[in-house]
């Protein structure tokens, strides 16, 4: 992978999301925040720990969440293969971490639309959110501002099949200062190609699309 992560690539366990496109930009965007040294970061669904361990090599103070067991021991081992200290926690968002409040708060969460009516199980935890791609998205406009100090930033990743314009309404609305500040366009990956006749059918792309695009959205509380 070309970017930010290719120099540490994080070891990655089976069932566990290995960094992708989506990861590295998150990275690009994190390099370029102001962080003050002990500041108190949130990974919320970190997997492979990519990015928590990105932060912490700033010297920052970093909790790690995922919902998923395997996720939260593989961030674990990465911690320890590099030397770094981690704080994980497994559960569901912010419940692992309520009480405590943070910095800065990361996040590549699920964000992939998807056909089934049901809620996604196995490997597919790590991208299918609901027919809009919004199952996390929204809850994570609700809720972070209740984990962030004031002055606090939230930097998220998602694709522009997921509504951008929805994210930042939900932003706004929660009292956040946010926009989109990174846009990356990537080739289809295999997920998007084995359903793009849906997503064509939804009108989420054309028939001529073969990319899709990831936004970074910023958002920050105020003082
Ligand atoms: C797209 S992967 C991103 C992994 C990693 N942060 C990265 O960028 O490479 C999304 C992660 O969110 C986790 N996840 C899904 N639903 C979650 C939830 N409700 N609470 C916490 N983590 C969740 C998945 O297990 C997965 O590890």
């Amino acid at each position: 992978m070309p970017g930010y992560l290719c120099r540490v690539k994080p070891l990655v366990t089976p069932g566990v999301y290995a960094p992708q496109d989506d990861t590295d930009l998150l990275a690009g965007a994190l390099s370029e925040e102001p962080l003050s040294p002990g500041a108190d970061v949130l990974d919320v669904g970190t997997g492979s720990g990519a990015l928590a361990l990105a932060a912490a090599r700033r010297g920052t103070r970093v909790t790690a969440v995922d919902l998923s067991w395997r996720a939260v021991w593989t961030a674990r081992m990465n911690a320890y293969l590099a030397g770094l200290p981690l704080h994980t926690r497994q559960g569901n968002l912010f419940a692992p971490v309520r009480g405590q409040s943070f910095d800065l708060i990361l996040s590549n969460p699920p964000y992939v639309p998807a056909p089934s009516a049901t809620r996604p199980r196995g490997a597919a935890r790590a991208w299918d959110a609901g027919g809009d791609g919004r199952l996390l998205l929204d809850r994570i406009c609700r809720e972070a501002p209740v984990v962030l100090r004031p002055g606090g930033v939230l930097l998220m990743v998602h694709s522009a099949l997921s509504g951008p314009d929805r994210t930042l309404g939900h932003l706004h609305a929660a009292g956040f200062k946010a926009a989109v500040t990174h846009r990356h366009r990537i080739p289809f990956g295999p997920v998007l190609r084995s359903r793009a006749e849906w997503l064509r059918r939804r009108g989420l792309v054309s028939a001529a699309d073969e990319k899709e695009e990831l936004v970074i959205v910023r958002a920050e509380l105020p003082f």
